[in-house]
Protein backbone atom coordinates (compact mmCIF):
# COMPACT_ATOMS: atom_id res chain seq x y z
CA UNK A 1 0.00 0.00 0.00
CA UNK A 2 1.16 3.32 -1.05
CA UNK A 3 0.88 6.01 1.33
CA UNK A 4 -1.87 8.03 1.63
CA UNK A 5 -3.30 11.74 0.84
CA UNK A 6 -4.21 13.92 3.08
CA UNK A 7 -2.63 12.48 6.42
CA UNK A 8 -2.05 15.52 8.90
CA UNK A 9 -0.11 15.53 11.86
CA UNK A 10 -2.42 17.50 14.43
CA UNK A 11 -4.29 16.34 17.13
CA UNK A 12 -7.93 16.73 16.57
CA UNK A 13 -9.54 18.81 19.44
CA UNK A 14 -12.24 15.78 21.29
CA UNK A 15 -15.43 16.38 19.62
CA UNK A 16 -18.16 16.49 22.22
CA UNK A 17 -16.31 19.41 23.64
CA UNK A 18 -17.02 21.51 20.42
CA UNK A 19 -19.29 20.23 18.26
CA UNK A 20 -22.60 20.11 20.80
CA UNK A 21 -23.22 23.62 20.81
CA UNK A 22 -21.65 23.64 24.45
CA UNK A 23 -21.60 27.33 25.08
CA UNK A 24 -20.49 27.39 29.04
CA UNK A 25 -16.56 27.44 30.50
CA UNK A 26 -14.96 23.73 30.71
CA UNK A 27 -15.64 23.43 33.99
CA UNK A 28 -19.30 23.55 34.08
CA UNK A 29 -19.71 20.85 31.44
CA UNK A 30 -17.55 18.79 33.31
CA UNK A 31 -21.25 18.03 35.52
CA UNK A 32 -24.18 15.74 34.49
CA UNK A 33 -27.72 16.80 35.49
CA UNK A 34 -29.98 13.68 35.69
CA UNK A 35 -33.33 13.60 36.93
CA UNK A 36 -34.47 10.17 37.53
CA UNK A 37 -37.84 8.38 37.44
CA UNK A 38 -38.14 7.85 33.33
CA UNK A 39 -38.26 4.04 31.54
CA UNK A 40 -35.84 3.83 28.70
CA UNK A 41 -37.51 2.72 25.53
CA UNK A 42 -36.12 2.81 22.56
CA UNK A 43 -32.73 1.95 20.20
CA UNK A 44 -29.30 2.27 21.36
CA UNK A 45 -26.96 2.03 18.57
CA UNK A 46 -23.73 0.60 20.38
CA UNK A 47 -20.22 2.16 19.61
CA UNK A 48 -17.06 0.66 18.67
CA UNK A 49 -14.81 -1.05 21.66
CA UNK A 50 -12.82 1.71 23.02
CA UNK A 51 -10.17 -1.49 24.66
CA UNK A 52 -10.14 -3.30 21.33
CA UNK A 53 -9.41 -0.09 19.29
CA UNK A 54 -6.68 1.03 22.24
CA UNK A 55 -4.40 -2.54 21.18
CA UNK A 56 -5.57 -2.12 17.36
CA UNK A 57 -4.38 1.82 17.28
CA UNK A 58 -0.94 0.66 18.67
CA UNK A 59 -0.70 -2.22 16.04
CA UNK A 60 -0.37 0.14 13.40
CA UNK A 61 3.80 1.17 14.94
CA UNK A 62 4.33 -2.29 13.83
CA UNK A 63 4.01 -1.64 9.74
CA UNK A 64 5.54 1.04 7.80
CA UNK A 65 2.27 0.70 5.68
CA UNK A 66 -1.58 2.45 6.33
CA UNK A 67 -4.07 1.30 8.66
CA UNK A 68 -7.17 1.74 8.49
CA UNK A 69 -9.35 1.12 11.57
CA UNK A 70 -13.13 1.38 11.20
CA UNK A 71 -15.96 1.86 14.09
CA UNK A 72 -13.29 3.39 16.25
CA UNK A 73 -15.21 4.80 19.33
CA UNK A 74 -15.69 8.89 19.71
CA UNK A 75 -13.81 8.81 23.24
CA UNK A 76 -11.37 11.03 25.14
CA UNK A 77 -9.31 8.00 25.61
CA UNK A 78 -9.24 7.49 22.03
CA UNK A 79 -7.96 10.98 21.31
CA UNK A 80 -5.19 10.32 23.83
CA UNK A 81 -3.45 7.54 22.25
CA UNK A 82 -4.21 9.42 18.86
CA UNK A 83 -1.89 12.05 19.89
CA UNK A 84 0.43 9.39 21.46
CA UNK A 85 1.46 8.15 17.94
CA UNK A 86 1.41 11.35 16.62
CA UNK A 87 4.04 12.52 19.37
CA UNK A 88 5.60 9.42 18.23
CA UNK A 89 5.97 10.56 14.33
CA UNK A 90 2.68 8.96 13.14
CA UNK A 91 0.40 10.44 10.66
CA UNK A 92 -3.21 10.50 11.61
CA UNK A 93 -6.05 11.02 9.22
CA UNK A 94 -9.97 11.38 10.60
CA UNK A 95 -12.43 10.51 8.92
CA UNK A 96 -15.76 13.07 8.68
CA UNK A 97 -19.41 13.15 8.01
CA UNK A 98 -20.30 9.58 7.44
CA UNK A 99 -16.53 7.75 7.77
CA UNK A 100 -16.77 9.81 11.22
CA UNK A 101 -16.16 6.52 13.03
CA UNK A 102 -12.60 5.99 10.77
CA UNK A 103 -9.35 6.34 11.80
CA UNK A 104 -6.57 5.47 9.12
CA UNK A 105 -2.78 5.55 10.67
CA UNK A 106 0.50 5.35 9.18
CA UNK A 107 3.85 4.81 11.05
CA UNK A 108 6.41 5.15 8.21
CA UNK A 109 8.35 7.48 10.02
CA UNK A 110 8.38 7.32 13.75
CA UNK A 111 11.08 9.12 15.04
CA UNK A 112 10.43 9.22 19.11
CA UNK A 113 9.92 5.78 20.53
CA UNK A 114 8.79 7.35 24.16
CA UNK A 115 5.37 7.62 25.97
CA UNK A 116 5.68 10.38 28.55
CA UNK A 117 4.41 10.60 31.97
CA UNK A 118 1.83 12.88 31.26
CA UNK A 119 -0.04 10.52 28.72
CA UNK A 120 0.57 7.39 30.25
CA UNK A 121 -1.30 9.09 33.66
CA UNK A 122 -4.14 9.76 32.07
CA UNK A 123 -4.58 6.95 30.17
CA UNK A 124 -2.66 3.73 31.57
CA UNK A 125 -3.65 1.60 28.20
CA UNK A 126 -0.79 3.71 26.46
CA UNK A 127 1.41 0.81 27.72
CA UNK A 128 0.53 -1.04 24.63
CA UNK A 129 2.74 0.70 22.43
CA UNK A 130 5.58 -1.03 24.93
CA UNK A 131 5.78 -4.45 22.97
CA UNK A 132 5.10 -2.79 19.12
CA UNK A 133 7.96 -0.27 19.37
CA UNK A 134 10.44 -3.08 20.87
CA UNK A 135 9.40 -5.09 17.95
CA UNK A 136 9.80 -2.62 15.16
CA UNK A 137 11.91 0.06 16.59
CA UNK A 138 14.57 -2.00 18.25
CA UNK A 139 13.59 0.37 21.12
CA UNK A 140 10.91 1.90 23.78
CA UNK A 141 10.98 4.57 26.47
CA UNK A 142 7.55 4.31 27.98
CA UNK A 143 6.51 5.85 31.68
CA UNK A 144 5.18 3.50 34.53
CA UNK A 145 1.99 3.75 35.13
CA UNK A 146 1.88 3.95 38.90
CA UNK A 147 -0.85 3.74 40.91
CA UNK A 148 -4.76 4.95 40.19
CA UNK A 149 -8.19 4.96 40.86
CA UNK A 150 -8.76 1.31 41.04
CA UNK A 151 -5.71 0.36 42.67
CA UNK A 152 -2.32 -1.07 41.84
CA UNK A 153 -1.74 -1.88 38.27
CA UNK A 154 2.10 -2.78 37.82
CA UNK A 155 3.25 -4.07 34.61
CA UNK A 156 5.24 -6.01 36.08
CA UNK A 157 3.97 -9.09 33.13
CA UNK A 158 4.64 -7.34 30.31
CA UNK A 159 8.22 -6.52 31.39
CA UNK A 160 8.41 -10.25 32.06
CA UNK A 161 7.17 -11.09 28.94
CA UNK A 162 9.29 -8.82 26.78
CA UNK A 163 12.78 -10.31 28.76
CA UNK A 164 11.58 -13.42 27.64
CA UNK A 165 12.08 -12.37 23.75
CA UNK A 166 14.85 -11.25 24.47
CA UNK A 167 14.39 -7.17 25.35
CA UNK A 168 16.98 -5.78 27.52
CA UNK A 169 14.77 -3.92 30.05
CA UNK A 170 16.25 -0.86 32.57
CA UNK A 171 13.82 0.77 34.83
CA UNK A 172 15.06 4.29 35.67
CA UNK A 173 13.33 7.61 36.68
CA UNK A 174 10.05 6.48 36.12
CA UNK A 175 10.42 5.04 32.93
CA UNK A 176 11.20 1.70 31.70
CA UNK A 177 13.40 1.26 28.62
CA UNK A 178 13.39 -1.51 26.38
CA UNK A 179 15.85 -2.58 23.43
CA UNK A 180 16.47 -5.45 21.24
CA UNK A 181 18.06 -5.89 17.94
CA UNK A 182 15.29 -8.18 16.79
CA UNK A 183 13.45 -9.88 19.68
CA UNK A 184 13.28 -14.01 19.38
CA UNK A 185 10.51 -16.17 19.77
CA UNK A 186 9.98 -17.58 23.17
CA UNK A 187 7.82 -19.24 25.96
CA UNK A 188 5.59 -17.04 27.92
CA UNK A 189 3.42 -17.80 31.29
CA UNK A 190 1.84 -15.85 32.42
CA UNK A 191 1.61 -15.82 36.36
CA UNK A 192 -1.63 -13.94 36.08
CA UNK A 193 -4.24 -13.05 33.23
CA UNK A 194 -3.74 -9.92 31.86
CA UNK A 195 -5.83 -8.53 28.95
CA UNK A 196 -2.86 -6.04 27.88
CA UNK A 197 0.34 -7.77 28.83
CA UNK A 198 -1.22 -10.54 26.31
CA UNK A 199 -1.84 -7.82 23.80
CA UNK A 200 1.22 -5.94 24.26
CA UNK A 201 3.56 -9.61 24.36
CA UNK A 202 1.21 -10.73 21.16
CA UNK A 203 2.10 -7.55 19.08
CA UNK A 204 5.76 -8.01 19.83
CA UNK A 205 6.05 -11.95 19.55
CA UNK A 206 4.30 -11.17 15.82
CA UNK A 207 7.46 -9.31 14.28
CA UNK A 208 10.37 -11.72 16.66
CA UNK A 209 12.29 -14.24 14.95
CA UNK A 210 10.98 -17.66 15.50
CA UNK A 211 8.15 -19.19 17.25
CA UNK A 212 6.61 -17.80 21.11
CA UNK A 213 4.04 -19.62 23.10
CA UNK A 214 1.94 -17.74 25.45
CA UNK A 215 0.18 -19.41 28.15
CA UNK A 216 -2.32 -18.71 30.49
CA UNK A 217 -3.42 -15.73 28.26
CA UNK A 218 -7.03 -13.36 28.72
CA UNK A 219 -9.45 -14.71 26.36
CA UNK A 220 -11.39 -11.79 26.08
CA UNK A 221 -12.76 -10.74 23.08
CA UNK A 222 -10.80 -7.58 22.49
CA UNK A 223 -7.79 -10.03 22.23
CA UNK A 224 -9.71 -11.87 19.71
CA UNK A 225 -10.20 -8.58 17.92
CA UNK A 226 -6.34 -7.45 18.11
CA UNK A 227 -5.37 -11.09 17.05
CA UNK A 228 -7.81 -10.47 13.76
CA UNK A 229 -6.41 -7.19 12.64
CA UNK A 230 -2.51 -8.60 13.21
CA UNK A 231 -3.34 -11.66 10.95
CA UNK A 232 -4.73 -9.51 8.29
CA UNK A 233 -1.50 -7.20 8.56
CA UNK A 234 0.34 -10.58 7.56
CA UNK A 235 0.86 -12.15 11.37
CA UNK A 236 0.87 -15.99 11.79
CA UNK A 237 -1.19 -16.23 15.28
CA UNK A 238 -3.48 -18.97 16.47
CA UNK A 239 -5.35 -19.64 19.26
CA UNK A 240 -6.11 -16.37 20.27
CA UNK A 241 -9.43 -16.25 22.52
CA UNK A 242 -8.38 -19.44 24.15
CA UNK A 243 -5.44 -19.66 26.89
CA UNK A 244 -2.42 -20.71 24.79
CA UNK A 245 -1.18 -18.52 21.93
CA UNK A 246 0.99 -19.38 19.55
CA UNK A 247 2.88 -16.72 17.34
CA UNK A 248 5.28 -17.43 14.79
CA UNK A 249 7.11 -14.48 14.05
CA UNK A 250 7.43 -12.99 10.56
CA UNK A 251 9.99 -10.40 9.08
CA UNK A 252 7.67 -7.33 7.71
CA UNK A 253 3.73 -6.54 8.30
CA UNK A 254 1.64 -4.86 5.98
CA UNK A 255 -1.42 -2.45 6.24
CA UNK A 256 -4.56 -3.89 6.49
CA UNK A 257 -7.99 -2.40 7.06
CA UNK A 258 -10.14 -3.73 9.75
CA UNK A 259 -13.58 -2.66 11.59
CA UNK A 260 -13.48 -2.96 15.87
CA UNK A 261 -15.86 -5.23 17.32
CA UNK A 262 -18.74 -3.47 19.36
CA UNK A 263 -18.30 -2.43 22.63
CA UNK A 264 -19.72 -4.82 24.95
CA UNK A 265 -19.00 -2.57 28.41
CA UNK A 266 -21.19 0.32 26.85
CA UNK A 267 -23.78 -2.35 26.14
CA UNK A 268 -23.83 -4.18 29.19
CA UNK A 269 -23.73 -0.61 30.54
CA UNK A 270 -27.15 0.48 28.70
CA UNK A 271 -28.54 -3.22 29.76
CA UNK A 272 -28.80 -2.69 32.89
CA UNK A 273 -29.97 1.00 32.97
CA UNK A 274 -33.00 -0.03 30.52
CA UNK A 275 -33.48 -3.00 33.40
CA UNK A 276 -33.38 -0.76 36.36
CA UNK A 277 -35.79 1.65 34.83
CA UNK A 278 -38.32 -1.08 34.23
CA UNK A 279 -37.75 -0.31 30.79
CA UNK A 280 -38.23 -1.47 26.85
CA UNK A 281 -34.30 -1.45 25.32
CA UNK A 282 -32.86 -2.73 22.33
CA UNK A 283 -28.88 -2.30 21.77
CA UNK A 284 -28.39 -2.57 18.23
CA UNK A 285 -24.86 -3.27 16.61
CA UNK A 286 -23.74 -5.38 19.86
CA UNK A 287 -22.64 -8.80 19.89
CA UNK A 288 -24.55 -10.68 22.46
CA UNK A 289 -22.29 -13.70 22.61
CA UNK A 290 -19.29 -10.95 24.15
CA UNK A 291 -22.55 -9.93 26.90
CA UNK A 292 -23.17 -13.75 27.87
CA UNK A 293 -22.45 -13.64 31.63
CA UNK A 294 -23.92 -9.89 32.08
CA UNK A 295 -26.81 -11.28 30.32
CA UNK A 296 -27.36 -14.54 32.33
CA UNK A 297 -27.06 -13.02 35.42
CA UNK A 298 -30.01 -10.48 34.78
CA UNK A 299 -32.31 -13.23 34.03
CA UNK A 300 -31.15 -14.32 37.36
CA UNK A 301 -32.85 -10.93 38.53
CA UNK A 302 -35.51 -11.26 36.40
CA UNK A 303 -35.43 -9.26 33.58
CA UNK A 304 -36.11 -10.58 29.80
CA UNK A 305 -33.72 -10.75 27.50
CA UNK A 306 -33.88 -11.53 23.83
CA UNK A 307 -30.58 -11.74 22.20
CA UNK A 308 -30.42 -11.17 18.33
CA UNK A 309 -27.71 -12.09 16.02
CA UNK A 310 -26.36 -8.69 16.35
CA UNK A 311 -28.70 -6.83 18.84
CA UNK A 312 -30.14 -7.30 22.33
CA UNK A 313 -33.96 -6.40 23.80
CA UNK A 314 -34.42 -5.93 27.31
CA UNK A 315 -37.40 -5.99 28.79
CA UNK A 316 -37.99 -5.51 32.94
CA UNK A 317 -42.25 -4.93 34.10
CA UNK A 318 -41.41 -6.64 37.51
CA UNK A 319 -39.65 -5.95 40.86
CA UNK A 320 -35.78 -7.55 40.09
CA UNK A 321 -34.61 -9.97 42.25
CA UNK A 322 -31.19 -9.75 44.32
CA UNK A 323 -28.76 -12.55 43.00
CA UNK A 324 -24.93 -12.36 43.92
CA UNK A 325 -21.93 -11.77 41.31
CA UNK A 326 -18.16 -12.75 41.56
CA UNK A 327 -15.66 -10.98 38.99
CA UNK A 328 -13.77 -13.06 37.65
CA UNK A 329 -11.84 -12.86 33.64
CA UNK A 330 -13.59 -13.65 30.41
CA UNK A 331 -15.66 -15.29 29.79
CA UNK A 332 -16.77 -14.61 33.67
CA UNK A 333 -18.64 -11.48 34.80
CA UNK A 334 -16.82 -8.31 33.49
CA UNK A 335 -15.17 -6.28 36.77
CA UNK A 336 -15.72 -3.31 34.23
CA UNK A 337 -19.59 -4.06 34.36
CA UNK A 338 -19.74 -4.80 38.62
CA UNK A 339 -19.92 -1.04 39.69
CA UNK A 340 -23.04 -0.72 37.09
CA UNK A 341 -24.51 -4.12 38.41
CA UNK A 342 -23.94 -2.92 42.21
CA UNK A 343 -26.38 0.54 41.02
CA UNK A 344 -28.59 -2.23 39.76
CA UNK A 345 -28.49 -4.09 43.20
CA UNK A 346 -29.23 -1.83 45.53
CA UNK A 347 -33.07 -1.44 44.28
CA UNK A 348 -32.95 -5.62 43.84
CA UNK A 349 -35.32 -7.42 46.74
CA UNK A 350 -32.86 -9.44 48.80
CA UNK A 351 -29.21 -8.50 49.64
CA UNK A 352 -26.44 -9.45 46.71
CA UNK A 353 -23.16 -9.87 47.40
CA UNK A 354 -20.77 -8.87 45.01
CA UNK A 355 -16.86 -10.12 44.90
CA UNK A 356 -14.41 -7.91 43.03
CA UNK A 357 -11.64 -10.62 42.61
CA UNK A 358 -9.73 -8.66 39.73
CA UNK A 359 -8.90 -5.33 41.18
CA UNK A 360 -8.48 -4.56 45.09
CA UNK A 361 -9.93 -1.31 45.21
CA UNK A 362 -12.51 -1.07 42.92
CA UNK A 363 -15.63 -0.04 44.87
CA UNK A 364 -15.04 4.19 44.84
CA UNK A 365 -18.98 4.18 43.81
CA UNK A 366 -20.50 2.40 46.68
CA UNK A 367 -19.35 5.81 49.25
CA UNK A 368 -21.06 7.73 46.27
CA UNK A 369 -23.87 5.47 45.91
CA UNK A 370 -24.36 5.69 49.37
CA UNK A 371 -24.06 9.08 49.40
CA UNK A 372 -27.82 8.64 47.33
CA UNK A 373 -29.97 6.20 49.73
CA UNK A 374 -27.89 2.99 48.83
CA UNK A 375 -27.14 0.28 52.10
CA UNK A 376 -24.12 -1.41 51.00
CA UNK A 377 -20.93 -2.37 53.38
CA UNK A 378 -17.82 -2.76 51.78
CA UNK A 379 -16.09 -6.12 53.47
CA UNK A 380 -12.10 -6.67 52.07
CA UNK A 381 -13.35 -7.70 48.52
CA UNK A 382 -16.96 -8.07 49.18
CA UNK A 383 -19.36 -5.15 48.79
CA UNK A 384 -22.56 -6.80 50.36
CA UNK A 385 -26.03 -4.77 48.99
CA UNK A 386 -28.79 -4.77 50.99
CA UNK A 387 -31.54 -4.13 47.82
CA UNK A 388 -35.04 -2.09 47.53
CA UNK A 389 -33.66 1.30 49.13
CA UNK A 390 -35.27 4.48 47.74
CA UNK A 391 -32.17 6.65 46.09
CA UNK A 392 -32.15 9.93 46.24
CA UNK A 393 -30.60 12.94 44.15
CA UNK A 394 -27.49 14.31 45.40
CA UNK A 395 -24.33 15.66 44.18
CA UNK A 396 -22.13 13.25 43.64
CA UNK A 397 -18.29 12.73 42.11
CA UNK A 398 -17.00 10.22 39.42
CA UNK A 399 -13.73 8.74 40.82
CA UNK A 400 -13.29 6.54 37.02
CA UNK A 401 -14.72 5.42 34.37
CA UNK A 402 -17.47 2.44 35.14
CA UNK A 403 -18.15 4.00 38.76
CA UNK A 404 -19.45 7.20 36.82
CA UNK A 405 -21.42 5.06 34.69
CA UNK A 406 -22.80 3.87 37.83
CA UNK A 407 -23.47 6.84 39.23
CA UNK A 408 -25.21 8.18 36.71
CA UNK A 409 -27.57 4.53 36.48
CA UNK A 410 -28.51 5.31 40.10
CA UNK A 411 -29.77 8.97 38.94
CA UNK A 412 -31.57 7.36 36.78
CA UNK A 413 -34.01 5.90 39.37
CA UNK A 414 -33.10 8.43 42.05
CA UNK A 415 -35.82 10.91 43.15
CA UNK A 416 -35.20 14.42 42.42
CA UNK A 417 -32.33 15.38 40.55
CA UNK A 418 -28.73 14.39 40.82
CA UNK A 419 -25.17 16.51 39.94
CA UNK A 420 -22.43 14.10 38.92
CA UNK A 421 -19.33 16.45 38.87
CA UNK A 422 -15.80 15.32 37.08
CA UNK A 423 -17.53 13.42 34.40
CA UNK A 424 -14.42 13.60 32.18
CA UNK A 425 -13.93 10.68 33.30
CA UNK A 426 -16.74 8.83 31.73
CA UNK A 427 -15.96 10.99 28.02
CA UNK A 428 -13.17 8.66 28.46
CA UNK A 429 -14.71 5.67 27.30
CA UNK A 430 -18.23 6.48 26.72
CA UNK A 431 -19.22 8.25 23.33
CA UNK A 432 -21.73 11.09 24.30
CA UNK A 433 -23.32 8.89 26.43
CA UNK A 434 -26.12 12.17 27.63
CA UNK A 435 -27.23 11.83 24.05
CA UNK A 436 -27.71 8.58 23.85
CA UNK A 437 -29.92 8.23 27.03
CA UNK A 438 -31.93 11.04 25.99
CA UNK A 439 -32.93 9.75 22.81
CA UNK A 440 -34.44 6.75 24.67
CA UNK A 441 -35.82 8.79 27.40
CA UNK A 442 -33.56 9.58 30.16
CA UNK A 443 -33.65 13.58 31.35
CA UNK A 444 -29.64 13.97 31.20
CA UNK A 445 -27.63 17.39 30.35
CA UNK A 446 -24.53 18.33 30.32
CA UNK A 447 -24.29 21.15 32.86
CA UNK A 448 -23.93 24.69 30.54
CA UNK A 449 -25.31 22.28 27.31
CA UNK A 450 -27.74 24.09 25.11
CA UNK A 451 -29.80 21.09 23.75
CA UNK A 452 -31.83 21.69 20.44
CA UNK A 453 -35.34 22.01 20.76
CA UNK A 454 -36.32 18.59 19.97
CA UNK A 455 -34.32 16.90 22.91
CA UNK A 456 -35.57 19.56 25.32
CA UNK A 457 -36.36 18.44 28.63
CA UNK A 458 -39.69 18.03 29.59
CA UNK A 459 -41.17 21.57 31.80
CA UNK A 460 -39.42 21.60 35.64
CA UNK A 461 -36.55 20.04 35.04
CA UNK A 462 -33.10 22.95 35.24
C1 LIG B 1 -7.89 -4.27 30.86
C2 LIG B 1 -8.97 -3.32 30.44
C3 LIG B 1 -9.75 -2.84 31.66
C4 LIG B 1 -10.27 -4.04 32.46
C5 LIG B 1 -9.14 -5.00 32.77
C6 LIG B 1 -9.63 -6.30 33.40
C7 LIG B 1 -8.05 -2.28 28.45
C8 LIG B 1 -7.49 -1.08 27.83
N1 LIG B 1 -8.34 -2.20 29.77
O1 LIG B 1 -7.00 -3.56 31.71
O2 LIG B 1 -10.84 -2.04 31.21
O3 LIG B 1 -10.82 -3.58 33.67
O4 LIG B 1 -8.46 -5.38 31.55
O5 LIG B 1 -10.57 -6.91 32.58
O6 LIG B 1 -8.24 -3.30 27.81
N2 LIG B 1 -1.55 -7.31 36.61
C9 LIG B 1 -0.33 -7.53 37.19
N3 LIG B 1 0.79 -7.32 36.43
C10 LIG B 1 0.74 -6.90 35.13
C11 LIG B 1 -0.52 -6.69 34.55
C12 LIG B 1 -1.65 -6.90 35.31
O7 LIG B 1 -0.24 -7.90 38.37
O8 LIG B 1 1.79 -6.74 34.52
C13 LIG B 1 -2.78 -7.52 37.41
C14 LIG B 1 -3.61 -6.25 37.59
O9 LIG B 1 -3.14 -5.48 38.69
C15 LIG B 1 -4.99 -6.80 37.82
C16 LIG B 1 -5.01 -8.04 36.92
O10 LIG B 1 -3.65 -8.37 36.67
O11 LIG B 1 -5.15 -7.18 39.15
C17 LIG B 1 -5.71 -7.85 35.60
O12 LIG B 1 -5.21 -6.69 34.97
P1 LIG B 1 -5.16 -6.55 33.39
O13 LIG B 1 -5.96 -7.62 32.74
O14 LIG B 1 -3.74 -6.40 32.97
O15 LIG B 1 -5.90 -5.16 33.18
P2 LIG B 1 -5.57 -4.16 32.02
O16 LIG B 1 -5.09 -4.93 30.85
O17 LIG B 1 -4.76 -3.04 32.55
Amino acid sequence: MAGIRGLNKVPVPFRPMRALGIQTPENLMDKFVIRGGNRLVGNIRVSGAKNAALPAMAAAILTDEPVILENIPDVRDIQTERNLLVSMGAEVELGYGRAHHRTTLCCRSLVNPEAAYELVKTMRASTLVLGPLVARMGRARVSLPGGCAIGARPIDLHIKGLEQLGASIIQEHGYIEAAAERLRGGHIIFDKITVTGTEDLMMAAALAEGETVMENCAREPEVSDLAALLIKMGADIEGAGASTIRIRGVEKLHGARHRIIPDRIEAGTFVIAGALTGGDLTLINCNPEHLGALLRKLEECGVTVQAGLDSVRITNGHRLRAADVTTEEFPGFPTDMQAQYMALATQAEGTSVITENIFENRFMHAQELVRMGANIRIEGRRAIVRGHTPLGGAAVQCSDLRASASLVIGALVAEGETILDRVYHIDRGYERIEEKLRSVGAQIRRMGEILPKRAALPAGVA
